[in-house]
């Protein structure tokens, strides 16, 4: 019996430790090899041309110091510092503040098929994400709208 409650808590605190520290935060250059093309969306040259890309410059430089700010206008203001891996805090709001750490889904063998990209921390964005930030806790609220909002970011796979 002793030995049986041993092993589950080995098993337990082995793979809280794996959910912990498995999934880094690597940066939007690691996305940009692979999403970057027009055939299939260019989602990186649209993620930059977004205010999410921009939003550390919306700061002044005191701003861009203080976790108040940067909670919201940049990913690593939002996530464990001992996760950040090559995510630079000037990427501002990357793709990994929306779509997880991915340090393990982004190799190719793992990406192309969306139930492995999923558990290896790749999630698939809701409302709830967005809700993070855009609320009256910030500073500049103006409202959130869902449906009008996503259609503002909308980088899909498809050519437009
Ligand atoms: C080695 C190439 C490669 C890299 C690097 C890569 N991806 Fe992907 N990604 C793919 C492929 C292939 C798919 C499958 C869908 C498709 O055909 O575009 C995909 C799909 C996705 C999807 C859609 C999942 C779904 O089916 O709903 C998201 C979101 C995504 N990638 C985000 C990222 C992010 C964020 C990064 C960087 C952290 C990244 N990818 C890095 C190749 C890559
Ligand atoms: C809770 C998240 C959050 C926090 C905290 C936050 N911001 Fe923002 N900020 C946003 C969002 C989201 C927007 C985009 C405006 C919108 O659509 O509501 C924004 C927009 C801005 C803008 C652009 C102005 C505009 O009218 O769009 C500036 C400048 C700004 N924030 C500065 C700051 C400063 C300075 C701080 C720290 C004192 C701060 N923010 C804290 C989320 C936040
Ligand atoms: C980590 C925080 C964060 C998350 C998560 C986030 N946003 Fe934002 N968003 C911001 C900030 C900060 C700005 C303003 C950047 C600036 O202007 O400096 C912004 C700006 C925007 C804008 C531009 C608004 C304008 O005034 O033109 C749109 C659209 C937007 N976000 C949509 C979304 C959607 C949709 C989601 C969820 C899928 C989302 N955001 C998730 C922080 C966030
Ligand atoms: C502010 C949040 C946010 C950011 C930043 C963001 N995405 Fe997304 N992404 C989403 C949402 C939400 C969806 C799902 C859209 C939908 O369902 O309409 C999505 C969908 C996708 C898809 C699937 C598109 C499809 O047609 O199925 C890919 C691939 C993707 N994102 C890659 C990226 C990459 C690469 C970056 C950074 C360069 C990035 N995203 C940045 C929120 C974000």
């Amino acid at each position: 019996m002793r030995i049986l409650m041993l092993i589950s808590l080995v098993v337990f605190l082995g793979s809280s430790n794996l959910m912990a520290q498995d999934f880094e935060y690597v940066g939007a250059n690691k996305c940009k090899m692979c999403h970057n093309k027009p055939a299939t969306g260019a989602q990186y040259a649209k993620w930059q041309e977004s205010k999410h890309a921009k939003a550390m410059e919306s700061l002044s430089a005191t701003e861009a110091n203080d976790p108040k700010c940067i909670k919201c206008h940049s990913t690593v203001g939002h996530v464990d510092k001992d996760l950040v891996a090559t995510l630079k805090i000037t990427e501002g709001v990357s793709c990994e503040s929306c779509h997880g750490p991915g340090s393990k889904y982004f190799p190719n063998a793992i990406m192309k098929d969306k139930a492995k990209a999923l558990a290896n921390g790749m999630i698939e964005p809701k409302e709830a994400v967005c809700l993070k930030c855009h609320n009256s806790e910030s500073p500049h609220f103006k409202g959130f709208n869902y449906k009008e909002y996503i259609a503002k970011i909308a980088h899909p796979t498809t050519a437009n």
